[in-house]
């Protein structure tokens, strides 16, 4: 699957022919923009230049691609000097993590994918390449891709949840955002999955930890988004800081070969995580840096990430023979095939435009994209007494530290959004109400600790009025890279405010913040109302004011289940059947804790709007599939409640038995309708032997035949089943 036509390969053959084997591993190098940096930095400090550094590294055919620095203008000097102070003139490939927007903020891409809308994920991505590559910059290291099953770990935030059929959606659909129709274009971004692969199966959801993992859960769980990724034209790929059953992912040849090159047929580059090549050394995995560079580039590994160990060593190892030149040769074509596919080595200053830089012309078209997708992020998960949408005449008592907060608005992977366009709650609630409305804004206590008389004046508000809205959750610190947690609850400060406003009694809607699925505990937990609000970015304020007033009826998701307790985890709905299902009496001797059942508080794929919606029988066409042949599954939905309303209708599976224990129930299917009060639809989805594929006793990814339970419900938990039958080829 080539990336280049005749004639550029022509180039780049030519290049290479005279290149030196010095010139050939700078193409290799991906280091840290110190031209134009920007403040928070998000890596550990290793071997850092200063910026007349990097330009003699620029101008000496060492760098290949420099990352997280960004603007247009000094994005041209540095293009300047590889074109025309280098000997051989080849442009810089500029990169940097922008992974839920640039200067407009989207949902963090958890809360994204609760909308279950990968065409919305797709045009956040696209409005994200046009801010990112305005400001200098040809390549995002996203999208993560990984699956997250493990609410501890702290970069579920960053993919799209627990299930891998979402996840692929996502990770296709933002792969395409990123880089639109026309990867030459000046606003086409490379898209970059990551972490490949496994990373979010990290033992006891530790960040960098070890993975164990069964062949089968690698390769019907977390490989396949990657694979989606591929198919929708990602060229570049990261690889992941873990080992996978003792073989870090970052020199594991059986992957980066194997399986992305070989099987898949993945034509574009790898790139190392950051100093992951370093790090072997650690894993206790290399003897040393020679060896670690080594290890990486053989395994697959085309570009190394800040640690400087290809530029230090991969030339002596080419001259010992250790590398192949011919190898060292096939990475550095496929480093220049990328810069080629996106029209760098025809325009070195493509996406190096100042005057794009500073146009806001396309502002106000991404703030309204941002609003509407944070949202369709929003999920709902209960609503007693139909406390929302709430009145505008109601006197409203907005309590909680993140009331008037900026800084937890944009989630934990932002780095160069505009933060003086970030709208808080009480900014968003304001604007929607008329002037002298009832609305009463107090912290109640800081995020982690309790405010001086904090208790007393949230008391007081929450008794002088109708309904409070309970802005608590996690900080944003606790979601992200190295932000793992042991037990996923609210800071106990918050808890506490919690419960003195529930003891008022008057009706608690919680706006809950949070990067990743909390176990929800008292006055929170038994609120009347809660609202999963994640990190919703630029939009929060003006999103969330939608959703409690009725302007939107909340049409998100959950992609991660909410378990009753932190010490369920790993909890996922698709886990695999035991001998000894639990059953809803708490009989003993069953799979269950000792405390609470083996189900989830809120399981994935609930979410409520404000219709009231009602499924029909599931229905299948036919009692038996053929092998080569296809199969209708059908339900019909209504809005019988006053409001219209989208519902996210899914569809689910379950292989009866299997040559491996299959899971209790896998989605395979999911399809967002707007049903207006009173109006009902038929939803019809197509199986076929594809979807129903897993990989057996004998490592083929194959059907099996046999009998189906299949579900169209509204979670992943809800409905009855109708039975179909497999039949085998004949
Ligand atoms: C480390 C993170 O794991 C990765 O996601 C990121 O792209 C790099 N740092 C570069 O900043």
């Amino acid at each position: 699957m080539p990336i280049a036509h005749p004639a550029t390969d022509a180039r780049i053959e030519s290049l290479l022919a005279r290149m030196t084997v010095e010139e050939k591993v700078g193409q290799l190098g991906v280091f840290a923009d110190m031209v134009r940096p920007f403040a928070p930095d998000v890596n550990p400090e290793v071997n850092v230049s200063n910026a007349a550094q990097v330009l003699e590294q620029v101008r000496a055919g060492q760098v290949g691609c420099l990352f997280n620095g960004v603007g247009a203008a000094q994005g041209r000097e540095i293009q300047r000097v590889a074109v025309e102070e280098s000997r051989l003139g080849i442009p810089v490939l500029l990169a940097a993590d922008v992974i839920h927007g640039m200067r407009t903020v989207f949902p963090i891409p958890l809360g994204e994918a609760a909308s279950f809308e990968p065409q919305l994920a797709e045009r956040t991505a696209r409005a994200t390449a046009v801010e990112a590559t305005a400001a200098g910059l040809h390549w995002t290291y996203a999208p993560a891709v990984d699956i997250a099953r493990d609410q501890r770990w702290g970069r579920g935030a960053e993919g799209a949840g627990e299930d891998t059929f979402l996840g692929c959606a996502f990770a296709a659909a933002r792969v395409r955002g990123f880089q639109g129709e026309d990867l030459r274009a000046a606003d086409s971004l490379l898209a970059t999955p990551k972490h490949f692969v496994a990373y979010g199966a990290v033992a006891g959801g530790m960040d960098y930890n070890y993975v164990e993992i069964a062949e089968g859960t690698l390769h019907d769980v977390h490989l396949p988004p990657f694979k989606a990724a591929v198919d929708a034209g990602a060229l570049t790929v990261m690889t992941a800081f873990n080992d996978i059953n003792g073989v870090p992912a970052s020199a594991n040849h059986a992957m980066l070969t194997g399986v992305l090159r070989d099987a898949w047929g993945f034509p574009g580059l790898v790139v190392s995580d950051y100093t992951a090549d370093m790090e072997l050394v650690a894993h206790g995995y290399a003897e040393d840096a020679r060896d670690a560079t080594r290890r990486a580039f053989l395994a697959g590994m085309d570009m190394s990430m800040q640690s400087g160990f290809y530029a230090e060593h991969l030339p002596g190892l080419v001259e010992s023979g250790e590398v192949p030149v011919a190898l060292l040769d096939e990475a550095v074509r496929r480093v220049l095939s990328v810069k080629s596919a996106i029209g760098l080595l025809d325009d070195p200053y493509r996406s190096l435009d100042p005057a794009r830089e500073v146009d806001t012309s396309q502002r106000a078209a991404h703030e309204a994209l941002a609003r509407d997708a944070a949202r369709r992020s929003i999920v709902l998960l209960k609503n007693e007494g139909d406390v929302l949408p709430v009145s505008r005449q109601a006197r409203i008592a907005l309590i909680g530290p993140f009331a008037r907060d900026v800084d937890n608005i944009e989630g934990c992977w932002t780095l160069f959004g505009d933060k003086s366009r970030y709208v808080t709650l009480e900014a968003g609630l304001r604007a929607a109400l008329p002037e002298g409305a009832a609305l009463d804004v107090v912290d109640g206590c800081a995020l982690e600790a309790p405010l001086d008389g904090g208790i007393e004046s949230a008391v007081a508000a929450a008794r002088g009025a109708d309904v409070v809205l309970l802005a608590v959750g996690e900080p944003q610190r606790y979601s992200g890279e190295a932000q793992s947690r042991t037990r996923i609850v609210l800071p106990a400060a918050q808890q506490a405010l919690a419960e003195a406003v529930a003891a008022t009694g008057t009706p608690v809607v919680v706006l809950l913040r949070n990067g990743r699925a909390l176990a929800l505990e008292g006055a929170v937990r038994d609120a009347q109302a809660i609202l999963v609000t994640w990190f919703l970015g630029s939009q929060t304020g003006h999103a969330v004011a939608d959703v409690v007033f009725g302007e939107y009826s909340p049409s998100g998701r959950l992609p991660v289940s909410f378990p009753h307790d932190s010490g369920q985890q790993p909890f996922f709905y698709n886990h695999p059947r035991t001998g000894r299902p639990e059953t809803p009496e708490m009989t003993e001797f069953k799979a269950r804790w000792r405390e609470y059942p083996n189900t989830a508080l809120y399981p994935f794929g609930h979410g409520l709007g404000y219709g009231r919606i009602e499924y029909g029988a599931t229905r299948v066409d036919a009692p038996a599939l053929e092998w080569d042949g296809s199969l209708q599954v059908r339900a019909t939905v209504a809005n019988t409640g006053a409001r219209a309303a989208e519902e996210v209708v899914q569809l689910y599976v379950h292989d009866r038995v299997g040559s491996r224990v299959r899971p209790v129930r896998e989605l395979k299917g999911f399809r967002k309708l707007r049903l207006q009060p009173g109006e009902s639809r038929e939803v019809v989805f197509t199986l076929s032997r594809a979807q129903l594929a897993f990989t057996g006793a004998d490592g083929r990814f194959a059907a099996e035949p046999g009998a189906f339970d299949v579900w169209i419900a509204p979670s992943s938990v809800a409905g009855e089943p109708a039975r179909f039958e497999l039949l085998a080829s004949r």
